[in-house]
């Protein structure tokens, strides 16, 4: 029998675990029914350790029935040099004890990028999932991890065409990108199924229905440094959207870093707190986003299906309401997601008062498809396509 190749694949922070999900059950489905004999793959799991907290980390293996990790590096919160550092000093040790075939990294965190680098070091072959992705905004930092992530990667499988484009456009061979689809779409797919067991879902429209809105309510997510690290950024955001909040009722789950800055800015006051009893019906400065503790995958893709809109910075959030067909404004100047703003789901409306508020009428007055225009390969086999091509290569 031939020995199994190995792969190590890294996760480090939320949107990474929802996306390895397809990934490691692409790798078992591939090693049951298409390895001619034995397992021809031995994934192995490598959390860093990025993300900590239950509802970032350990609800998604739950819920996306994402195997134990083999091992986790622990390296926790800190600047970036210093978290990007840490991951690439406790990897190092790992890849050197453990020489592995190929190293497989997701999306555009820290974490992707600091295993990136220790690999190509070590000589050994980088995969890397979501490549191509452009905001064209080097003050973030996921663009920066984007870029250089790209450029040390062998196998660059691409979620759309302008990605394609992108890796193109900056000198890489055409040899080693794969369009392969949108792997998220792939554990939107998993999760859906799932979502009738949400409580959250039910909860949600309790509110809604409590308010008056005949169930209608917009959700709101908020965590990028450039919104929620400045205090007059963040008021901005959440008094414009607090106001417009008079039409439908807004449900934010808070990610704890922007919980942080929330309390250090004083800015609790604008938001009805959930998880404090009774429910408040409106915050104390009268307006109507209930805030409630980040959710797991679950609830949040249950929560968002349902919405009328969503209001977010987060790259994933704007996958995923496109894929749902639910209308999405982005908070941000730009953004890596084109594709979604050209299928029609996605306004940019930055972090400008009045470019909210017509976003808002705008998505508010559109009709929830039921049907939504996807960009192409967004069908729920990315993960096989990965597989697939990464065999193939090996052979
Ligand atoms: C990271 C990613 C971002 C991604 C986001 C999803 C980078 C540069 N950023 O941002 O691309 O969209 O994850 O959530 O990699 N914290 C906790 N508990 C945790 C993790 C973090 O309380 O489990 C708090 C800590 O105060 C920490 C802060 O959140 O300092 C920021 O965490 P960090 O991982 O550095 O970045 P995110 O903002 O989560």
């Amino acid at each position: 029998m031939k020995t199994p190749s190995t792969w190590l694949v890294v996760a480090g922070a939320r949107p990474n675990f929802v996306k390895i999900a397809p990934l490691m059950k692409a790798i078992r489905r591939y090693n049951d029914h298409d390895a001619l004999s034995g397992p021809a793959v031995r994934p192995v799991l490598v959390h860093t350790g990025q993300h900590y907290d239950r509802n970032l980390s350990s609800v998604f293996f739950e819920e996306l029935d994402i195997p134990r990790p083999d091992v986790n590096l622990g390296v926790g919160s800190g600047g970036h040099g210093q978290q990007t550092g840490m991951v690439m000093i406790a990897l190092e040790k790992f890849i050197s004890a453990e020489r592995p075939d190929l190293v497989i990294v997701v999306g555009d965190v820290n974490s992707t990028l600091a295993a990136a680098l220790v690999s190509v070091k070590l000589a050994i072959p980088v995969a890397h999932i979501e490549a191509g992705l452009r905001s064209f905004d080097r003050t973030m930092p996921e663009e920066i991890n984007r870029v250089l992530t790209d450029h040390v990667s062998d196998y660059l499988f691409t979620p759309c065409e302008d990605a394609d484009r992108n890796l193109l456009r900056e000198g890489i061979a055409r040899e080693r990108i794969f369009p392969v689809g949108n792997i998220l779409a792939d554990s939107v797919a998993m999760i859906l199924p799932k979502t009738s067991q949400s409580a959250a879902a039910p909860f949600v429209s309790g509110i809604a229905r409590r308010c008056g809105t005949e169930g209608r309510y917009a959700l709101l997510t908020l965590h990028r440094p450039s919104n929620v690290d400045r205090k007059e950024v963040l008021e901005g955001l959440i008094t414009t959207i607090s106001d417009l909040s008079a039409r439908v009722p807004v449900i934010f789950p808070v990610h704890p870093r922007t919980v942080k800055q929330i309390r250090t800015f004083g800015l609790e006051e604008h938001l009805a707190w959930l998880d404090e009893e009774p429910l408040a019906a409106r915050s104390k400065t009268g307006g109507r986003i209930f805030a409630v503790p980040a959710m797991g995958y679950l609830d949040f893709i249950a929560v968002l299906r349902g919405a009328d809109l969503v209001f977010t910075d987060s790259g994933g959030v704007q996958e995923e309401s496109a894929l749902l067909g639910v209308p999405c404004i982005t908070l941000r100047d730009r953004t890596e997601w084109t594709v979604t703003v050209d299928c029609g789901s996605n306004i940019l409306a930055g972090q400008d008062a009045e470019s909210i508020r017509t976003a808002f009428s705008s998505a508010l007055s559109r009709p929830h498809r039921q049907d939504p225009r996807r960009p192409a390969l967004w069908d729920g086999s990315a993960a096989e396509r990965i597989v697939g091509a990464l065999k193939d290569a090996a052979r």
